[in-house]
């Protein structure tokens, strides 16, 4: 998957080289590229924004670097890109939005700042690609830059390949719409605190109930939100 990404704080995504996603990086199996907004202004301050039209408290960010910067990626691109653009007014993230992504052959990300991006941008993108406004959860960030870290790393480790071992996928949180049981490993005791027995019974039709019952005592006490009425 190739993954392009527009900030004008770029060197966030430097954290995008370490663990699981900078492996998957070096082995070919992602390749993001950073673009900085700002080599994309024409003036001597490298100036992305400008105050709002009709008044009103912030900045926007100005449309024409936004144009030339998603010009350049797309140019070289042999085929249409999912352009997602992080916003808290955008549709929510969920772990199906994740998956669906994760098939595309390429995403571009562009991170807004300020009070956000000039309209007409997203309508410009959608001539360029398929365009999502996509939020990360119902509260403000200063920019797109963190919300995007999460969706990379939530669309990169479902790529086959990027996570070694693939069963570790199936048993997560909301992989089958309830939250995920609870896990221990050694040693039995800890600080008088237990493992439970059921664990060590090497029963293993026992565990896989006590694991789902589990998951469903902590859906319904934690987000009962994710349970048919
Ligand atoms: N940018 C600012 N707040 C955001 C949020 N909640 N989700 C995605 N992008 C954002």
């Amino acid at each position: 998957m190739r993954i392009d990404i527009v900030s004008i704080f770029p060197t966030i995504f430097d954290a995008l080289e370490v663990s699981l996603l900078g492996k998957a990086r070096q082995s070919g199996l992602l390749d993001v590229h950073v673009h900085d907004l700002r080599e994309h202004t024409r003036d001597r301050h490298r100036t992305v924004d400008d105050t709002p039209y009709g008044g009103g408290a912030g900045m926007v960010m100005k449309p024409e670097p936004w144009g030339e910067a998603l010009d350049g990626i797309v140019r070289d691109a042999p085929e249409r890109p999912v352009i997602i653009f992080p916003s808290p007014a955008g549709e929510r993230f969920t772990q199906a939005t994740a998956r669906e992504l994760s098939t595309a052959s390429h995403l571009v990300f562009g991170c807004g700042r300020y009070e956000g991006i000039d309209e007409r941008v997203f309508d410009y993108a959608a001539e360029l690609g398929d365009v999502r406004l996509i939020s990360l959860g119902d509260y403000v960030l200063n920019g797109g830059e963190v919300a995007v870290m999460a969706m990379v790393e939530a669309i990169g480790r479902l790529i086959p390949g990027v996570v070694g071992n693939p069963e570790s996928l199936v048993e997560e949180s909301h992989e089958d719409g309830l939250l995920e049981y609870p896990s221990f490993t050694k040693p039995a005791v800890w600080r008088e605190r237990e493992v439970p027995p059921v664990l060590l019974s090497g029963n293993h039709g026992a565990v896989a109930a006590w694991r789902r019952e589990q998951q469903l005592v902590r859906t319904r006490e934690r987000r009962p939100d994710l349970l048919p009425d």
